[in-house]
């Protein structure tokens, strides 16, 4: 993970230098905890003037969100959010932007999320882990590469592998999602990809070296002139 955070410590260095944030895109998960808390202990070091700068500046938007969770629920992303990143470094809240899993007209929500970011300016820098079924956010298969910001059914492999925040119950894990698409995602500046684990070796060899479909989101990505990829060896094993 030390890897990663010297190439996000260097990233938002630079926004700092230049004065300009364009906004980070965020990914939750349990691959994420280990990188927030090491993120959040090389922040914490940084100059005074550098990090405030930083925190009034900050600019994110997470890849996704259960539909149905309030952001009080420690199951929703949202919380999360504010568990592994906003309550450690302080940030405002109102500046990590999630969407709203509790709006009355989730698609509605969607698209205001999707043009909430394109004002901002679209995505810099995007962090991404990858769903045993492929999915990068929560672009379930089969996701197109122009699949905008919108809600999604997510699929039971999805739902077993989430059940851990939902005490083992993978029927307590909500059926719906809104997630940034492929198009937002691929319209980053640059992407990190990042895969842990055993369970992940056979999808992730899918997504890079057989020809890009609908049916493996991850695999778009290999249109994409900049993606880091950081494995570790359990999951690039085979
Ligand atoms: C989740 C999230 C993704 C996350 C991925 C991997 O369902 N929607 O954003 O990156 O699946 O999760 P984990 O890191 O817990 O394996």
């Amino acid at each position: 993970m030390e890897a990663v955070v010297d190439a996000l410590d260097a990233f938002l260095q630079t926004r700092v230098q230049q004065q300009e944030f364009r906004p980070l895109g965020l990914a939750t998960g349990r691959t994420m905890e280990p990188l927030y808390a090491a993120l959040c202990e090389r922040l914490r070091a940084w100059p005074t003037p550098h990090l405030q700068w930083l925190r009034e500046h900050w600019c994110s938007f997470n890849l996704d969100e259960y539909v149905g969770l309030p952001a009080g629920d420690p199951r929703s992303f949202a919380a999360y959010m504010q568990t592994h990143l906003t309550g450690p470094l302080d940030l405002p809240s109102n500046q990590v932007r999630i969407p709203d899993g509790m709006a009355s007209d989730p698609s509605s929500e969607a698209r205001r999320y999707s043009t909430a970011l394109r004002q901002a300016g679209g995505i810099g820098l995007q962090l991404l882990g990858l769903g045993s079924n492929g999915h990068v956010g929560f672009n379930e298969p089969p996701s197109g590469v122009d699949s905008p910001c919108r809600v999604v059914t997510l699929q039971a492999a999805t739902r077993i592998q989430n059940a851990d925040a939902f005490g083992g119950d993978s029927e307590a894990v909500p059926k719906q999602a809104i997630t940034l698409g492929l198009q937002e995602i691929l319209s980053a500046e640059v992407i990190h990809l990042i895969v842990t684990g055993s369970a992940k070796a056979e999808i992730l060899l899918a997504a890079l070296l057989e020809p890009s479909t609908d049916l493996v989101s991850a695999s778009w990505l290999q249109q994409h002139p900049q993606v880091h990829l950081w494995v570790d060896d359990a999951a690039f094993a085979r």
